[in-house]
């Protein structure tokens, strides 16, 4: 029978590059505007999709690879802003619970009484997803040489944050260790679908201490998880 190949996700260009060019065998298709690279990864067959930004382009491109691919497991991987005090750059995170950071609801205020997003409220609660715990532990087992390696959460939503006072607001709340703009959306569809999943994060960026979004960042994740392939994931 067909092995099922590994799904493996990243949002931007800079974010798929090393992947594919590592990639043998490749043969290219689209569907629902979204490009799928089938291959081999380190003699592992995957099929990587570069998903664009944001929720809505995750959470479609999620459920087309799984409806069209049928993989054995989703691997989300790309850059992250740092959130906690103590995530730098370079630093990964395994991420083990995933939190929707959209859907306020503000105070209601009249003309001329401006705007203040530490008063509004998570009006969506929506339930936090988690990722495969199996895999975490198989990542937390893989060297990384750029920079710590964390498991924890990671809050995603439609937003770059860049205010200080608003990311400790949203850490305060959530937990998360840092901020992406796809993961909630792909373990809400994997959830959904049964599918197993886990989501890879490098800081790139911490606002909080001014470190700018560095995008090598990007590249060492990649290598890292070429490196974790090779060594028999799920195999
Ligand atoms: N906030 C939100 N998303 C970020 N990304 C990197 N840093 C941040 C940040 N500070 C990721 C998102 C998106 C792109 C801007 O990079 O997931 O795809």
């Amino acid at each position: 029978m067909h092995k099922q190949r590994i799904l493996i996700q990243g949002a931007m260009d800079i974010e798929v590059e090393v992947l594919l060019s590592e990639l043998n065998d490749c043969k290219k298709n689209e569907y629902a505007g979204f490009s799928f690279f089938e291959g081999t990864l380190n003699s592992v067959p995957v099929v990587i999709c570069k998903t664009g930004m944001g929720i809505i382009n995750a959470t479609i491109a999620t459920m087309e690879g799984i409806i069209k691919y049928s993989p054995c497991c989703v691997i989300n991987q790309g850059t992250a802003g740092g959130h906690a005090d103590w995530v730098h750059t370079g630093d990964l995170v395994l991420c083990e619970k995933a939190e929707y950071l959209n859907g306020f609801r503000m105070p209601l205020k009249g003309e001329g009484e401006g705007s203040n997003s530490l008063e509004w409220v998570f009006d969506k609660d929506m339930e936090a997803r988690y990722a495969d715990m199996k895999l975490i532990d198989y990542f937390s087992g893989v060297s990384y040489e750029h920079g710590k390696v964390y498991r924890g959460c990671i809050g995603s939503g439609d937003l770059y944050s860049r205010e200080t006072d608003r990311i400790r607001w949203i850490h305060e709340k959530k937990g998360n260790l840092c901020e992406d703009m796809e993961t909630y959306g792909v373990y809400e569809t994997c959830y959904r679908m049964g599918v197993p999943c886990v989501g890879l994060r490098v800081i790139s960026n911490h606002e909080i201490f001014r470190e700018p979004f560095q995008e090598e960042t990007a590249k060492w994740l990649q290598k890292y998880l070429i490196l974790a392939i090779g060594k028999g994931i799920l195999t």
